[in-house]
């Protein structure tokens, strides 16, 4: 017998970030956090269960994985098997519409794309709530990626509890630059870093408590569609994330001197009165909360600095979809 389901998952970008796990093993984390998912960016997956395989096998980009990158993916679709009662191999095919790993949260595209294809090609019929929870058990950040627009992702204290929801569609006129400093791969992934700052940082204890606070203030920003708090609440959770990391015992950073040049170009673009707010995640790449309108404006300014390879322009995506064939590719 053979099964198949193909979907396609958007990444996003949180705007209140998630740093930090107080269960490393289920990926409960220690703060809420909230999100924009990026129409520009996603990932396509399909996932075929068939008995006349012998073995996992996954294609990224066309490329045939082994060791860590294969494990991590095996790990969900166990978990997902064994909701199933099933001990099927599966054939996973992916393709990223993000480049990996460089900090733009390829991960949470891949793997809620992957619980999704991988829950529905086994026949399970899951909802919004329990795709989330199972994205979450291979990346925090996934959990995620199963919604459109702006997105919480509830901390919760326990497996079943610890979800995301969207919070609100967000068709009101947002998006996103990214500036791509590097497309190489990270040298610290946020796992690794995420740990080792809870374990060292003189400011986690500071992070955890005035993240809360972020949570509610950004919650009722997005209500009342005050853009600028959205903005401001933005930045400072992204300045204060990275000066965890400078905090930790050995110290470390994401920032590289084109960072800074991204971050001081924000800044001057609100000088010129422009509504721009910077963000970070784990890695060197300046991302841009703006609104729709103010597009052309802050894309000549953008292109002028850093050249025209080295911007991307998101609108705010969509939740998964499924999808008939892969795109583009
Ligand atoms: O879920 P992970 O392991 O990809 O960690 C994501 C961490 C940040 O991107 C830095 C912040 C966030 O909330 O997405």
């Amino acid at each position: 017998m053979t099964s198949r389901h193909t979907v396609r998952a958007h990444t996003n970008i949180a705007l209140v970030k998630y740093w930090g796990k107080e269960n490393d093993e289920l990926i409960i984390p220690l703060t809420g956090s909230i999100s924009m998912t990026l129409d520009a960016l996603y990932t396509e997956t399909q996932v075929t269960f068939s008995e006349t395989f012998t073995e996992d096998t996954f294609y990224l980009d066309d490329e045939k994985q082994s060791g860590k990158s294969l494990d991590k993916v095996i790990g969900i679709i166990d978990l997902i098997r064994n909701q199933a009662r099933i001990t099927t191999k599966a054939e996973i095919i992916s393709y990223n519409h993000v480049p990996t790993a460089a900090g733009l949260a390829s991960s949470a595209s891949g793997i809620a794309a992957l619980a999704t294809a991988t829950s529905r090609a086994a026949g399970l019929n899951l909802s919004d709530e329990a795709l989330s929870r199972l994205a979450r058990r291979g990346s925090g950040s996934a959990s995620r990626s199963i919604y459109g627009g702006l997105v919480e992702w509830q901390k919760g204290e326990d497996d079943k509890t610890s979800f995301a929801v969207q919070i609100d569609p967000a068709d009101w006129g947002l998006g996103m630059f990214v500036i791509v400093n590097n497309r190489s791969k990270k040298k610290m992934s946020s796992r690794e870093g995420m740990k080792h700052t809870v374990d060292t940082s003189a400011y986690i204890d500071a992070w955890i408590e005035t993240t809360s606070q972020d949570i509610i203030d950004m919650k009722a920003a997005i209500k009342a569609r005050d853009f600028k708090t959205m903005g401001e609440i933005t930045e400072n959770s992204a300045y204060k994330m990275h000066a965890t990391t400078m905090g930790a015992k050995p110290p470390f950073t994401y920032l590289e001197p084109a960072s800074l040049e991204g971050l001081s170009f924000v800044r001057k673009l609100r000088e010129k009165g422009l509504l721009a707010y910077a963000t970070m995640d784990a890695g060197p790449n300046v991302k841009i909360l703006v609104q729709s309108k103010d597009r052309e404006m802050i894309e000549e300014a953008l292109v002028e600095e850093f050249g025209h390879d080295k911007i991307i322009y998101s609108e705010v995506g969509s939740g998964i979809q499924d999808i008939e064939s892969f795109e583009g590719v």
